[in-house]
């Protein structure tokens, strides 16, 4: 019986130790720049931000997303949503960061705690595009795997390299699984991911899924949404930590 009483306390001792430490860690978690980026559009930049913010706020980590692509996908898509439910409550704030301005405002947002997300637009002329970079923690990379993305993905990496310490991070995503199955098609694979391996951190892979697609800058995931992303977001987290 007392046996049993103190493997109760011990276990709930340990969840208590759990939560402390998952919340001093969130509590001192310091300020990241994370840029979602690659010169390629489409390869999911928008989409995984918005994910990625809503997962980090389900992880109870602070969260602004900066929308620097003058497409504006993720300002347009919170005013759509806000629009059909104008009372919902803003799980984060984003906010449009005009490129132009950026030499001045990324040592404003380093001063900021918490996580930093930037959208960035695919344009990699654009000089003030530096300033973003050279204050960036990490760079995340979303790239599909056919081999003109593969190429250009690595001639992206390269010139962020140059201009910044950020890690690089890869993310392959809207991959059909399926299409593995084919001897050519995963061997294509195999090379792609040996080459980017090279330059920096690869995920596991997001598959090409309507739960992706239909993301919400409103509303928390879902457990298809959560399980969807969570096992290439997870690594990320830890990187944050
Ligand atoms: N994992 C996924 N599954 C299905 N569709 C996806 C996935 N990721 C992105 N997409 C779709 O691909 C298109 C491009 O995504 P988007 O986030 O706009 O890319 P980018 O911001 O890089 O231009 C969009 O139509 C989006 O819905
Ligand atoms: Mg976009």
């Amino acid at each position: 019986m007392l046996n049993n009483i103190i493997v109760i306390l011990n276990f709930h001792l340990f969840l208590l130790y759990l939560h402390l430490s998952n919340t001093i860690n969130l509590f001192f978690m310091e300020n990241k720049i994370v840029l979602f980026a690659n010169m390629k559009g489409g390869v999911g930049k928008s989409t995984l931000c918005a994910t990625f913010a809503n997962y980090l706020v389900a992880k109870g980590v602070p969260v602004v997303v900066l929308d620097a692509d003058i497409q504006r996908s993720i300002l347009r898509h919170r005013e759509r949503e806000l629009e059909a439910e104008p009372g919902a409550q803003i799980p984060w704030q984003v906010q449009f960061l005009d490129t132009a301005k950026a030499k001045d405002i990324m040592p404003k947002l380093k001063k900021l705690q918490g996580v930093v997300l930037i959208d960035t637009p695919g344009n990699i002329y654009d000089a003030n595009l530096q300033h973003i970079f050279k204050a960036a923690d990490l760079c995340l990379v979303p790239l599909t795997y056919d081999s003109d993305n593969i190429d250009s993905t690595r001639v992206f990496s390269m010139v962020v390299k140059k201009v910044s310490d950020a890690k690089l991070v890869f993310i392959p995503n809207n991959i059909v699984t399926i299409q593995e199955k084919s001897a050519s098609v995963s061997e294509d694979r195999s090379k792609a991911y040996a080459a980017l391996k090279e330059l920096g951190y690869i995920t596991p892979k997001i598959k090409q899924s309507l739960t992706v697609k239909q993301y919400s800058t409103l509303q928390p995931l879902d457990r298809y949404k959560t399980n969807a992303v969570q096992y290439a977001f997870d690594p990320i987290m830890e990187m944050l930590k």
